[in-house]
């Protein structure tokens, strides 16, 4: 086991007991000993409580960490919230096969989230938009009053777009108030500062203000990972030929898309979880920019470089947040920020996007090699194990002699614990 306390590559990593993963982790991320006990504690029922309404418990997802990631030169353990098994397995292995050449380069664009202001029912809709235009200093600045420390600490309202659209009720206006949200994922200082607008907006146009809130198609807050996938560990250009082949229909048909993006959201999801960040927005984003140029497709891309090595990327919204929202409040969210070491929203973004490549990847991988079957097999088999009621010991014997049989069934196990006791 390398034993460098920076590096993420640690291999045998899964075949330690779980408190001794959790000395590994403690001694990368500096955990005191409160922290490493709350990674495996519940959420306060106090906290949950405060966190929504009518609270009568938590609802726990494992925890675990992905190994290998290099992104940017720099190591990262990924902590990774999930129920699916294969998960974490399926992103420290590319993480490990993209080190080879270098691990994960990425970029990202300013944190900049868009607003939407719906304004109805105006005579001279040109005109009230050419008005909109013309009021922008003010309109900014009275934006701006609402959120100071934002702006000090150089974000807040940016920029404004007016955008015409027809409907079935007639024509409207919708501004889109455009912010930068520093560190934070955004939605409470822009709906905030949509909301300050509406008496401003309706003298301006002598419309109607409607509908005010944030868009989760954050197409100006986009994040991309890059990785080079070396074709001898792939096991030749051969495989990497058929990974293309495999990839291409996520390009042009949207019922493979959907699965393929899914398997890219598998990866991120689990840290966007994981850090307290809303993992609904990001989905909403993916899938709407998957769609942005009318057909619904991949939200990675990959090719073969002069060498024959597969190049993956991945693009897409990334609206997350180091500061507020539930992350500032779940504990062991508090944590999972604290093992990954980050100092702002952009680097989390950018381990999040290239999560996202590294699991999809994987996916697609073992979708044109050997299937996804095999790898689901072996924890999938532990899971029937135990629905059978093995227990202990019991539950890898039976694991294993459902898997040698190829007969991964509940009533086979059922049989096999029976024979057993
Ligand atoms: C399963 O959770 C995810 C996959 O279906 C993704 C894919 O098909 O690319 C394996």
């Amino acid at each position: 086991m390398v034993d460098n306390k920076k590096s993420s590559q640690i291999s045998g990593f899964y075949k330690l007991p779980v408190n001794e993963r959790v000395k590994v982790i403690k001694k990368f991320a500096n955990l005191d000993d409160n922290e490493t006990n709350l990674l495996s504690s519940c959420l306060d029922i106090g906290i949950a409580d405060r966190m929504i309404e009518n609270a009568l418990g938590s609802f726990e997802i494992p925890l675990g960490i992905a190994v290998n990631f290099k992104i940017n030169g720099k190591d990262y353990l990924v902590p990774m919230a999930t129920e699916e098994t294969s998960v974490i397995a399926a992103a420290s292995n590319s993480a490990k096969i993209a080190r080879i050449k270098g691990g994960f380069k990425t970029e990202c664009t300013e944190p900049l989230m868009i607003g939407q202001i719906q304004i109805l029912h105006m005579d001279d809709i040109a005109g009230a938009a050419q008005k909109l235009m013309s009021k922008k200093k003010e309109i900014l600045a009275l934006a701006n009053e609402q959120d100071k420390i934002l702006v000090k600490f150089g974000g807040g309202a940016k920029d404004i777009e007016v955008r015409i659209l027809d409907s079935e009720i007639g024509k409207m206006i919708v501004v889109h108030l455009v912010v930068d949200v520093r560190d934070a994922m955004g939605a409470n200082a822009v709906n905030t500062m949509c909301e300050a607008l509406t008496p401003m907006m309706e003298e301006i146009t002598g419309g109607k203000v409607r509908l005010r809130i944030i868009s989760n198609l954050a197409d100006k807050r986009i994040a991309k990972a890059k990785a080079v996938f070396d074709k001898e560990k792939m096991g030749g250009e051969h495989v990497v030929d058929a990974f293309l082949e495999s990839y291409n229909l996520a390009a042009v048909d949207p019922y493979r898309a959907a699965t393929h993006n899914k398997g890219i959201m598998n990866g991120i999801d689990a840290l966007i979880i994981a850090t307290g960040n809303d993992f609904r927005a990001i989905e909403a984003g993916a899938h709407a920019y998957a769609a942005r140029n009318g057909q619904y497709t991949s939200l990675s891309r990959y090719y073969k470089d002069k060498n024959g090595n597969l190049v993956g990327e991945l693009e897409l919204p990334m609206a997350v947040g180091i500061i507020g929202g539930a992350g500032n409040i779940h504990p062991k969210a508090k944590v999972c920020k604290k093992i990954l070491g980050i100092k702002t929203a952009k680097e989390l973004a950018e381990i999040v996007v290239s999560v996202g490549l590294a699991q999809n990847f994987a996916a697609v991988f073992a979708l044109s090699t050997v299937g996804i079957q095999k790898g689901h097999m072996s924890l999938h088999a532990k899971n029937i194990a135990v629905m059978a009621g093995a227990k202990g010991e019991e539950i890898d014997k039976v694991a294993n002699q459902i898997v040698k049989e190829g007969k991964i069934k509940l009533d086979r196990a059922e049989k096999i614990l029976k024979e057993i006791r």
